[in-house]
């Protein structure tokens, strides 16, 4: 780069003999080097950046993808947590990265039931929404691990859906702050716990009534408003840390952790 007169770095564009920046229109059709914003760039930008950087340093090595496979052996990863949580989103990457079959509870009741969430709760209410999500739910931990499961924000209340999750499963409760689950449930909402009255006082309650049930989960994961990637990035850490506390007390090792 071409020093200027005040001693900027020019953008590799520019060669010497201009004192100025090129203009828009004088630049037209040249590749221009990424703008950084110099001046006070907003938290959200900020937050973006952070998380890139922090991605990066997290990129985890193909033998810890395997040697989490490994260590699973038929048993599914269920991700559990509130509406706006990111299960599916966070599920999805996550299971991509594994190289594991990615499952949502919701859908497959759906599928097994011929109609949307929504209608099964307004034809038949949520007692038979929730029998039906937990035979569901059987079922897939049952038959379709190893997989990632992502299940609807009110599956691990049920005792018996614990219980199976316990048994085939390694739970993780993707735990997000009210702030960051309203803005998601805002944007698109198709669920009905909150189709009538005010989602802010709906969610405050199930956090109130959920947070202490899911905090029996095996692994805490923070879901905060960061690209899902990194939240993808902390589960797979926090997993591989959970499994390693899991060999070592049957005697064994997880191997692959950068050895
Ligand atoms: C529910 C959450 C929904 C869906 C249903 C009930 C709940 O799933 O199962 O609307 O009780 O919290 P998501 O958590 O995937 O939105």
């Amino acid at each position: 780069m071409t020093p200027t007169p005040q001693g900027k770095a020019m953008p590799p564009h520019h060669d010497g003999r201009f004192e100025r920046p090129l203009s828009a229109r004088e630049n037209h059709g040249t590749v221009q080097p990424p703008r950084i914003a110099l001046g006070v760039a907003s938290e959200r930008r900020l937050d973006k950046g952070r998380a890139r950087l922090a991605e990066r340093k997290k990129d985890l090595k193909p033998e810890q993808f395997t040697a989490i496979r490994e260590a699973l052996g038929a048993r599914s990863i269920v991700l559990i947590g509130l509406m706006g949580a990111g299960k599916t989103a966070v599920g999805r990457r996550l299971a991509a990265k594994l190289e594991l079959p990615f499952t949502d509870a919701d859908t497959e009741i759906e599928l097994a039931a011929g109609q949307t969430v929504s209608e099964i709760f307004a034809e038949y209410g949520e007692p038979y929404f929730r029998r039906g999500e937990s035979r569901v739910i059987a079922r897939l931990l049952l038959e379709g691990g190893p997989q990632v499961l992502a299940t609807g924000g009110g599956a691990y209340m049920d005792e018996r859906t614990r219980s199976n999750i316990k048994e085939r499963g390694i739970s993780i409760w993707l735990r997000a702050e009210l702030p960051v689950l309203l803005h998601r449930v805002r944007r698109r909402d198709k669920r009905p716990l909150l189709a009538s009255g005010d989602p802010d006082k709906v969610m405050r309650e199930l956090m109130k009534k959920r947070y202490p049930i899911y905090a029996e989960a095996d692994i805490t994961v923070e879901s905060r408003d960061v690209p899902h990637e990194l939240i993808v990035a902390d589960t797979v850490e926090a997993l591989i840390r959970w499994l390693e506390r899991e060999a070592k007390a049957a005697g064994g090792k997880v191997r692959g952790k950068g050895e």
